[in-house]
């Protein structure tokens, strides 16, 4: 393996002075909500194990239909408690039958009796919200005071919003950087044909920073998905005067479509959680809204064309950021030679808003 010093992401990959850390081992921060599945994947009186940054918790649905989050072990034999039984508004394991509250606590010992309890185990804030189960990771005593994210016009029923997400083999800070550089069009030529970005300008602030574009095409038609998606005109997937402001808000990403009067037709929320205690994976949970067009139905007969197209165009997305995972395994390091400020900036965000660094040993 040879030996790199990390580079500080300027343009002309000169050599930092100081080296800084290398973005693909920040942890991500865990005092923010994330959303752990899907609403749906949680059924009545059942138990559902997921995992955050290596963590196994367990989501509990009670019969009320209620939503609690716990570790997923016991604390009798440490067995995942996701494979126990609802009863009630608690869970009992599946091996003695130790029986949870919402906050964790044990309250039944069935042989021992309810006089000489044990220990619990830790309990994590839960809300559930437009189809999607949020958990706090961090400290739970910030949880009250960090405001659940702005899930953009899921509610709005002048839109109608495609949920998605699956797993990608890579770290959070790929798919912000994919999302965020959209002068990656041509790897997407056969979907959508030669489509030109050109950068209106950034800004950031405390916890963000964001990028305009419009775009022009330069060869070929606009793909009929692609106008279900972005809107039809003459100069290709969008009028040549809309614009697409795409933004990381640390944790979250949106990408936002507006046209030249103003009126938003597409507003995409995002995050990428990760899995495993490297972070080498993530789940990435999505909200697509589509503003409706004027004539009731039209969208619903287009949407199995919208599906398969942006399906397509995740697929090659999946299948770059996770080869750019591969070469950052290979060569141990963060290699790459970044020449648009905005994504230097946003690295930079990244870094800021990651975990801190643990200690080293004394
Ligand atoms: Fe859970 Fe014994 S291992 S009750």
């Amino acid at each position: 393996m040879h030996a790199v010093p990390l580079l500080d992401g300027s343009a002309n990959g000169s050599p930092a002075e100081v080296p800084i850390r290398d973005l693909r081992r920040v942890t991500i921060h865990p005092d923010y909500w994330y959303p752990l599945a899907w609403s749906r994947e949680v059924k009545r009186g059942k138990a559902h194990g997921v995992r955050f940054a290596g963590e196994p918790i367990v989501l509990v649905r009670t019969e009320s239909g209620a939503v609690f989050a716990l570790e997923d072990r016991c604390a009798h034999r440490q067995v995942p408690l996701h494979a126990g039984v609802v009863d009630g508004e608690s869970i009992r394991c599946c091996y003695h039958g130790w029986t949870y509250d919402c906050t964790g606590r044990c309250i039944d010992v069935p042989y021992l009796g309810r006089e000489r309890l044990p220990n619990g185990v830790r309990s994590y804030p839960c809300r559930e919200v437009e189809g999607l189960i949020f958990v706090f990771p961090g400290s739970a005593v910030l949880a009250d005071e960090t405001p659940l994210p702005d899930l953009g016009s899921v509610a709005n029923k002048a839109y109608k919003t495609r949920r998605f997400g699956r797993e990608v083999k890579c770290h959070y800070s790929f798919m912000h950087e994919n999302l965020m550089d959209m002068n990656h069009q041509f790897l997407h030529r056969r979907q959508m044909g030669q489509m030109r970005a050109r950068s209106l300008g950034r800004r950031r602030g405390e916890g963000w920073v964001e990028v305009d574009y419009t775009f022009s095409r330069e060869e070929g038609k606009q793909p009929v998905g692609e106008a279900l998606v972005f809107g039809g005109g003459k100069n290709g997937g969008q009028s040549g005067k809309d614009v697409m402001t795409v933004r990381t808000c640390y944790p979250y990403q949106t990408l936002q479509i507006r046209t030249s009067e103003g009126t938003l037709v597409m507003d995409l929320w995002i995050v990428y959680v990760p899995l495993d205690a490297a972070q080498r994976t993530n789940r990435t949970f999505g909200l697509l809204s589509i503003k409706k067009p004027g004539i009731p139905g039209v969208l619903n007969l287009a949407w199995p064309l919208l599906v398969w197209f942006t399906e397509r165009i995740f697929k090659e997305d999946r299948w770059i950021v996770e080869a750019e995972q591969e070469a950052h395994d290979k060569q141990g390091a963060d290699w790459n030679h970044e020449v648009f400020p905005v994504i230097n900036e946003l690295r930079d965000l990244l870094r800021e808003c990651g975990e801190p660094e643990a200690p080293g040993p004394a």
